[in-house]
């Protein structure tokens, strides 16, 4: 079920039942020379529309632009500062929390999101905590967040998959995954070198000078779309799991 799909009287209905939301968040930044821009939204957008499939949930729109500032010197890369992320992330959330939602997942597709993640959430208890004992709103907030590869066994599925050359940036996988959902938009291109150097970076003119085409340590020219439905259908499946018992969980 999707929030944006639904009416008001839906998800009044949704919330006598369950007080549980799932939020796809990523990034748009480039990812190498054949993958989308969007592929950290995306990626976690299509595994949950296949959890969707399986368990009752409600998956709340996606926040897709993310901490990208190191990508910014290739075209169409888009960033939040920190700050902004944070503060954005605290009107979603109150917004839900209005409604009688406490149990918000953040499915992640773009690691470089995950330390202002966890700062947002600081931020969002500490507010809670800094107020009187008897000021404190009566609800029972949890957030989770989590990385779509950290789901557990998908990890040793994209291995499977990718023996060699999967990478950190503009994976195999990542980019099969947006593959599987968008078979239309599958790219041929030569990658030279083949796997991309690894290394570290600073800022976005930094991390152009190291990584010339964008990608880290992968060889996403592997990436088809019979893999990414293979990754999505055990990304999916744990995904239902992990989603259920946060929101069934006392
Ligand atoms: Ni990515």
């Amino acid at each position: 079920m999707r929030l944006h799909l639904s009416t008001w009287p839906e998800i009044e209905t949704y919330l006598t039942k369950s007080k549980a939301i799932l939020i796809p968040i990523g990034s748009t930044e480039q990812h190498g020379p054949n993958g989308l821009i969007g592929t950290d939204a995306l990626c976690p957008e299509i595994i949950t529309s296949a959890a969707d499939d399986l368990t009752d949930m409600l998956i709340g729109p996606t926040f897709s632009v993310g901490i990208a500032q190191h990508h910014l010197a290739f075209p169409g890369s888009m960033t939040l500062r920190p700050s902004t992320m944070i503060a954005a992330m605290k009107d979603w959330t109150d917004s839900l929390i209005r409604h009688g939602f406490e149990r918000i997942f953040w499915i992640n597709g773009h690691g470089g999101n995950t330390a202002t993640i966890q700062a947002a959430f600081a931020e969002i208890y500490s507010e809670r905590s800094l107020q009187k004992p008897t000021e404190i709103a009566s609800s029972d907030l949890r957030q989770k967040a989590m990385n779509w590869w950290e789901l557990p066994g998908v990890m040793d599925v994209c291995k499977k998959q990718f023996p060699t050359g999967d990478g950190m940036h503009a994976t195999a996988s990542e980019v099969a995954v947006t593959y599987a959902g968008y078979p239309d938009q599958v790219r041929k291109v030569e990658m030279t070198p083949r796997i991309a150097p690894i290394g570290n970076f600073r800022d976005a003119e930094h991390y152009r000078a190291m990584f010339p085409d964008g990608r880290i340590g992968s060889d996403p020219s592997q990436a088809t779309v019979e893999k990414g439905n293979t990754i999505i259908e055990a990304a999916a499946r744990s995904l239902a799991s992990q989603f259920r018992s946060f929101a069934d969980a006392d």
